[in-house]
């Protein structure tokens, strides 16, 4: 892709962008991350140029591909553990065959033949010094272990490498909602300036200090299409109450209600 078709592509979102490696997301949400991108391009262009991308939780290097081909970013940090099995907020562990940092960046050498501005950290973010990012980051996706620990100690380790202007984004807020909500509180507790939101279909946007980036036109338009967020999060999580209305939980939680006298209003 030459560097007018990516500017082409990436202004106008088009998912082509995403084709050479696999991306754990849905269209909606690649969509999301392109509108991102091109929002923090024109708020870190006003002031630094270019701009720097954390990510944490990487797999194939498919969120990491936009980035990579993007002239205006200048530094991409991938963390990994890359466990063979991770824990889940599902309830069951969530297993990666195959992956490895060395699969990644050949992977990544498919889309760009330089891949030096990528810099990978093996690793948990409990574990790793945060001044082994070398970087002030602009911008920070979180997409590792689902589960709202992770998420929440994930946001931490990012709120330490981000600039004092930046952005914080979850993928996969449906799962890791626990971890999201004490991720705000923390902010709240310390008195971090802070927005948040969610974009299609379950991309959380933290934007922290001043970094407006539901300022950006595209954003505006998604945010004004949150009803999309809100059904895919409940019908995705609604397998969880077709579970406990089944027989035999069903049965029960109706016949305790009966005794407790909880479902009749006055
Ligand atoms: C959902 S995949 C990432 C997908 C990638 N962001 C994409 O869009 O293609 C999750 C990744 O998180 C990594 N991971 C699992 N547990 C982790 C942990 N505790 N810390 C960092 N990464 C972890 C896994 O090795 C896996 O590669």
């Amino acid at each position: 892709m030459t560097e007018t078709e990516f500017e082409q592509n990436l202004n106008g979102l088009d998912l082509t962008i995403f084709e050479a490696i696999p991306s754990q997301s849905t269209d909606d949400d690649k969509r999301s991350l392109l509108a991102v991108q091109v929002a923090v391009r024109e708020l870190v262009g006003k002031s630094a140029g270019n701009y720097s991308y954390l990510e944490i939780g990487s797999y194939l290097g498919g969120s990491i591909q936009p980035h990579l081909i993007d002239s205006k970013c200048e530094s991409i940090w991938s963390i990994d553990k890359r466990p063979p099995s991770q824990p889940d907020e599902r309830g069951f562990e969530w297993k990666y065959n195959n992956n490895s940092t060395a699969r990644m960046l050949k992977m990544l050498k498919g889309v760009a033949e330089d891949v030096s501005k990528v810099k990978t950290i093996d690793g948990d973010t409990r574990e790793i010094a945060a001044n082994r990012v070398e970087d002030k980051i602009d911008l920070c996706f979180i997409d590792g272990e689902h589960t709202d620990e992770a998420a929440f100690a994930d946001f931490k380790f990012c709120l330490t490498v981000l600039k004092e202007n930046g952005a914080i984004m979850f993928h996969d807020s449906q799962i890791t909602y626990g971890g999201i909500a004490d991720s705000l509180k923390y902010l709240t507790e310390k008195g971090i300036s802070h927005r948040a939101y969610v974009l299609p279909n379950v991309l959380f946007v933290v934007e922290i200090g001043d970094f407006p980036l539901h300022q950006d036109e595209k954003i505006a338009a998604m945010l004004a299409e949150n009803h999309k967020s809100y059904l895919y999060a409940l019908q995705d999580n609604d397998r969880y109450r077709r579970f406990a209305n089944r027989f035999p939980f069903g049965t029960m939680r109706r016949l305790l209600l009966k005794i407790r006298g909880g479902n009749v209003s006055d």
